[in-house]
């Protein structure tokens, strides 16, 4: 016997206030109007009724189907806009929030200073050259006159690859290569900055540091010109107030040597803990280039004279910047560097 037709749209009505969720609904359709479905199976029974009843069942049964139909679709479309929302709420974003923040990367303090440096001497005329920094025994040693037995040489001071090769302790064997290069032609106006290496480790040496190298080779080069163009310099990083004085010195590839200081910039020459109460502050080694050394670079001494100068950049940004530990500019702590940049 077929159910009766309102008794089934109850039931329906009530399964379909349950069904919750998507999947329920499907459920409820299978359940309802899939091939074994209860209303289809109705349909199907039909023509075992007697030949009068059929025309109005069959006509309810068909108005039941369309209601669940509808009722259906109805509640599908609403849970679907149901999950749309609460997957809004989820995802909203605040475009007023304000955006996170990220720091750029900057110069390390060290090159800023071999920048300026730099500059000073490309705005008088110095070409930069470069070298490298896996040397030559014969460049690092040999050509700048150092002889076998000189200390510079001792295993101790230096980091040998093998006993022909090392790396560099200065940067005085570009002057020999940019000679070499170049010879006999003038003038030979140079700096080569970069980064050497001794086997040091203490408050104010690292066992890699940087240094810049000059050199200039032309007819007629004197001490006046190494004096001059040095103080232009110096007074350049450290102020126009400073003095320098040269102080005989010796180097195995410059003669005469001088070690160049400048008036301390702390006590303006009265003496303090800075400079030792000396009111001088060493700076940098230089000299007149050796006739031995212009002559195996491919100059003739009795022709030309040259004058070269070294400094250590660390040693000039710890004065300048008053720091006293050199590990502090390996130590990339950004609460030192970005305070220095501030400079
Ligand atoms: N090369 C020397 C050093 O490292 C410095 C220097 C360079 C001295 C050029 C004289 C001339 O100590």
């Amino acid at each position: 016997m077929p159910e009766s037709i309102t008794d089934l749209q109850e039931i329906f009505q009530k399964e379909m206030a349950k069904a919750g969720n998507l999947e329920g609904l499907e459920k409820l359709r299978v359940q309802y109007l899939g091939k074994k479905g209860r209303i289809t199976t109705l349909m199907r029974s039909i023509n075992r009724l007697p030949v009068e009843q059929r025309p109005v069942f069959g006509k309810e049964l068909n108005k039941l189907k369309k209601y669940v139909e509808t009722a259906l679709e109805q509640k599908k479309k609403k849970y679907k806009q149901q999950l749309t929302a609460t997957r809004w709420e989820k995802e909203r974003l605040d475009l007023t929030l304000p955006g996170k923040p990220f720091h750029l990367g900057r110069k390390h303090p060290l090159n800023v200073i071999m920048e300026e440096i730099e500059e000073i001497f490309t705005s008088m005329g110095f070409i930069i050259a470069e070298g490298p920094d896996v040397e030559l025994d014969y460049y690092n040693f040999e050509a700048l006159n150092m002889p076998k037995d000189h200390p510079a040489r001792d295993m101790q001071d230096s980091f040998y690859i093998n006993p022909e090769v090392l790396l560099r302790t200065h940067t005085s064997p570009v002057q020999i290569r940019i000679m070499e290069n170049q010879a006999p032609q003038l003038p030979v106006r140079i700096i080569a900055p970069g980064k050497v290496y001794r086997r040091d480790d203490d408050l104010t040496h690292s066992p890699m540091f940087h240094q810049v190298e000059g050199l200039v080779v032309d007819k007629g080069i004197s001490m006046a010109d190494l004096k001059g163009t040095l103080l232009l310099f110096l007074r350049e990083i450290f102020g126009q107030e400073r003095e320098i004085r040269l102080r005989p010195s010796f180097f195995p590839f410059t003669e005469p040597s001088a070690e160049v200081d400048i008036s301390c910039i702390a006590c303006e020459g009265q003496g303090c803990r800075i400079c030792g109460g000396t009111g001088w502050l060493e700076i940098l080694g230089s000299g007149m280039v050796h006739p031995r050394v212009l002559e195996i670079a491919g100059y003739d001494p009795e022709e030309v004279t040259g004058y070269a100068f070294g400094m250590g950049v660390e040693r000039i940004a710890m004065l300048k910047y008053g720091i006293e530990d050199i590990r502090l500019f390996f130590a990339n702590d950004l609460r030192m560097l970005s305070q220095l940049l501030a400079y």
